[in-house]
């Protein structure tokens, strides 16, 4: 827009989990926006499961991003598809190929660099499921960022999860090769951008850092500003499924700081379903009236018209900030983060430090678990919860569950939590008013893998949970 062959803007949708609709939304998102006249390229970005194309109909792609990676194409242009839809084309994703051993770092930093340089007003990028790096990275490219979540407690808190870890991530990249991120990794060890961490808010991360840096402190806020971060409802059935998104809402807003808008809610769509078979997107063929066109229409039209130079100004001024800081005399060689999607000035760069690594919630061996009464099979599962036992809620995965008790992955636990004494609290995550709280023992806690296992107080009250997990296992399955 200001600058020639230039993007006018770049659009992620993430969320953390699979199969919540970011492939389905952001493609219709795209089409949308092209059906409004927009120049728009679409990104598949997903490293497990790269599908766009088959949301288009396009069976064996001619060019993916894989030959721009490996060099057989050397520009992205080149291998953008047309699609049937009109002022659309296609990046599309190959298998693996992020993930591959062939892609360097350089190979994913040249993708990200001149994604800035398309040649279109609007690039949507369909970044995947999960939290590793190259997920994030590509989100954090975007200036406006679309978190897609169904109004069930397992896909919230992976969108909350991955929020956080997206937020963290832009914090660590900023500090890197600085004493305070020294300071931060002495302070929290690796975990301290995990999701089950126990630094489960920003306000806590910022008073660690503000006796050292607060003139840091003051331009991470800038950062909360910029994060420019939304949240699409996707496969709503009942009025009451949003009251959902605004609990996710305002835990963001209490832990993170960050304002998120709910920038559109899809519903459970027949038509949105079938799309995915015939090789049309929904938005394509949709009847004019139909209230999800509208709500697509709406979200199109709500991102075209945000003003990013706000949002830009405050990525300057921080980075301005960054660069003049006294702190180390080294740092602005060390820092090259380069605000993905803004060019930085090229200069010679001394090998940076490795950066501390985002690692999935461990599931560790269940070992443990065994020595606790068995009152059923165990269960494996995936729910987020917290647990309390010294007056603070900490956030973590519950791997297993039986009767008994539980295994919950992604807590360290304190020292002073001691498994003759310790008597807690389990809730579900986010469930601040405590309606799912139970009475919880410690059992034992591994320092080593990071988890926890813990007894039930109340029998009757643990097989209602165990019921009601099983019941949410089934119906994700089925
Ligand atoms: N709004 C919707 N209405 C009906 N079905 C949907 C809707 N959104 C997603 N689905 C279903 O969920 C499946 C997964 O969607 P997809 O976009 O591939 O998820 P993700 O990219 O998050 O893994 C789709 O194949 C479709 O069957
Ligand atoms: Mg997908």
């Amino acid at each position: 827009m200001d600058t020639p062959g230039r993007i006018g803007r770049i659009v992620a949708v993430g969320g953390g989990k699979g199969g919540v609709g970011k492939s389905l939304i952001s493609t219709n998102l795209a089409v949308t926006l092209a059906k409004s006249g927009a120049r728009v390229v679409m990104l598949d970005a997903d490293l497990g499961a790269p599908n766009l194309h088959t949301m288009f109909g396009i069976m064996r792609p001619g060019r993916t991003v894989e030959d721009f990676l490996s060099g057989r194409s050397t520009s992205l242009e080149e291998v953008a598809l047309p699609t049937p839809v009109a002022g659309l084309r296609l990046i599309c994703g190959a298998e693996g190929a992020l993930g591959s051993a062939h892609t360097t770092a350089e190979g994913k930093q040249r993708l990200l660099s001149q994604l800035g340089r398309l040649d279109a007003d609007c690039l949507v990028i369909d970044v995947g499921a999960g939290v590793n790096l190259d997920t994030i990275d590509f989100f954090n490219a975007a200036d406006t960022r679309l978190v897609v979540m169904v109004p069930e407690i397992t896909s919230l808190q992976n969108g909350y999860g991955f929020l956080k870890v997206a937020l963290f991530r832009r914090f660590q990249r900023a500090i890197v090769g600085m004493r305070a991120s020294e300071k931060l990794t002495a302070a929290f060890g690796d975990d301290a951008f995990e999701i089950g961490s126990t630094m489960d808010r920003v306000s806590t991360f910022f008073s660690m850092l503000e006796d050292e840096v607060p003139e840091l402190v003051a331009s991470f806020r800038m950062l909360l500003q910029e994060f420019n971060a939304q949240i699409v409802g996707n496969m709503l059935h009942t009025p009451a499924d949003r009251n959902a998104l605004f609990a996710i809402q305002r835990m963001i807003r209490e832990r993170l700081g960050l304002e998120v808008g709910i920038a559109a809610g899809v519903s459970q769509n027949i038509h949105v379903r079938n799309s995915v078979n015939t090789g049309r997107p929904f938005a394509i063929d949709a009847a004019p009236g139909d209230p999800d066109l509208r709500e697509l229409r709406q979200l199109a039209t709500t991102i075209l018209q945000q003003d990013l130079s706000q949002v830009r100004k405050l990525r300057e001024s921080f980075l301005r900030e960054m660069r003049k800081r006294p702190i180390d005399p080294q740092l602005d060689a060390r820092f090259d983060f380069g605000f993905e999607g803004m060019p930085t000035a090229p200069r010679a760069t001394p090998p940076r430090p490795p950066p501390i690594p985002i690692r999935a919630p461990q599931i560790p061996a269940p070992a443990e678990l065994r020595q606790v009464q068995r009152a059923s099979e165990r269960l494996a599962v995936r729910v987020p919860v917290e647990i309390n036992f010294d007056g603070r809620w900490y956030l973590g995965q519950m791997t297993e569950i039986n009767e008994g008790g539980a295994q919950i992955a992604g807590i360290r636990a304190p020292s002073t939590w001691s498994t003759s004494t310790a008597r807690g609290k389990l809730r579900r995550a986010g469930d601040d008013r405590g309606v799912t709280a139970l009475g919880i023992a410690l059992h034992s806690a591994s320092a080593a893998d990071g988890s926890v296992v813990i007894r039930f107080a109340d029998a009757a009250a643990a097989s209602r949970l165990v019921a009601s997990v099983r019941q949410d296992a089934a119906r994700l399955a089925g």
